[in-house]
């Protein structure tokens, strides 16, 4: 029963209606027993409000928020302090409130690598892996594998469809991380570093529900590869099922969504977030959806 002393946390987003977050927190809160309550905002595009829902959060005192698309980056302006990651990445997923005070953070790329490690059990030390994508997914990613503190994977591929925005990418990472190896490539020809890759990560919408699956020579990766998805509807993509087919250990997208969100989780409650429930809530979400 919410009641004034409930705690409100929730999501900022446009749309925000099939967010699995709620289903997602909401299960955890009550699992804990924990007398909070998270609610989705739809927070149009329309001039001012943005920075109206970021007032609100002060205002209104709720403990923290989601940010989702497409605030993430505009998000920052609003904020009193952003966590280096964040900085990094350009993007914001997670706002905490400490008595007023707004920090942003980034979950989503050390969500991601949590959940890869677990799921997957992929150590990410001296691994080269290969990112398909150069956007927003694919710089969180990308930095959480170059930051993950003592254990720094030095290898990594860009491959993008456009070239030229992997370059930059690539060009910008290795300004901050000078002993990282990082090489961009076209997407057409990735397939020619397929050889010795430990892990193949897309973070491209391509695959989602409605859009063409990559096609990729998987058969050219060698027998230990990962192969994972940041897609997670359908929960296997294309990508999935051909890696499946090639007889490779497969991480699909829900890994991610579940990662961020249980980081999330954390740093609101300063309390252990149970994983397992909330996965198993956002899969109830999206098979209803
Ligand atoms: P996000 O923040 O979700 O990563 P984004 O910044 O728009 O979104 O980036 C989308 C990424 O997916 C880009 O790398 C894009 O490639 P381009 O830079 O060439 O546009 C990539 N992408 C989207 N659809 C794709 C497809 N069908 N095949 C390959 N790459 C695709």
């Amino acid at each position: 029963m919410i009641t004034g002393k409930t705690k409100i946390a929730g999501i900022f987003g446009d749309p925000v209606e099939h967010s699995l977050s709620p289903a997602m927190h909401n299960a955890a809160f009550s699992a804990l027993g924990l007398d909070w309550a998270y609610v989705p905002f739809h927070v149009a595009v329309r001039p001012g409000g943005l920075k109206k829902a970021v007032e609100a959060v002060r205002s209104l005192g709720l403990t923290g928020v989601n940010v989702t698309i497409p605030h993430k980056e505009k998000v920052i302006k609003y904020l009193d302090e952003v966590e280096q990651e964040a900085r990094l990445v350009g993007a914001v997923n997670t706002i905490v409130n400490e008595n007023g005070r707004l920090i942003g953070c980034n979950t989503d790329g050390l969500g991601f690598l949590e959940s890869l490690k677990k799921e997957a059990r992929f150590k990410p030390k001296g691994k080269k892996i290969i990112v398909i994508g150069a956007g927003g997914a694919a710089r969180g990613i990308v930095s959480a594998f170059l930051f993950c503190d003592g254990e720094s994977t030095n290898s990594v591929i860009i491959a993008n469809r456009t070239a030229s925005r992997a370059k930059r990418l690539a060009a910008e990472f290795k300004k901050k991380f000078r002993r990282a190896d990082i090489l961009a490539v076209p997407l057409a020809g990735v397939g020619g570093y397929f050889k010795d890759a430990d892990l193949l990560v897309n973070t491209t919408s391509a695959g989602m529900l409605g859009k063409a699956d990559l096609k990729l020579p998987l058969r050219k990766l060698p027998g230990r590869a990962v192969v994972s998805d940041i897609v997670y509807n359908p929960l296997k993509t294309g990508l999935i099922k051909d890696a499946e087919k090639a007889g490779l250990k497969t991480h699909g997208g829900l890994g991610m969504l579940v990662g961020q969100g249980a980081i999330s989780f954390e740093l609101w409650t300063g309390r252990k977030a149970p994983v397992n429930i909330m996965r198993r809530a956002a899969l109830k979400a999206l098979k209803q959806k």
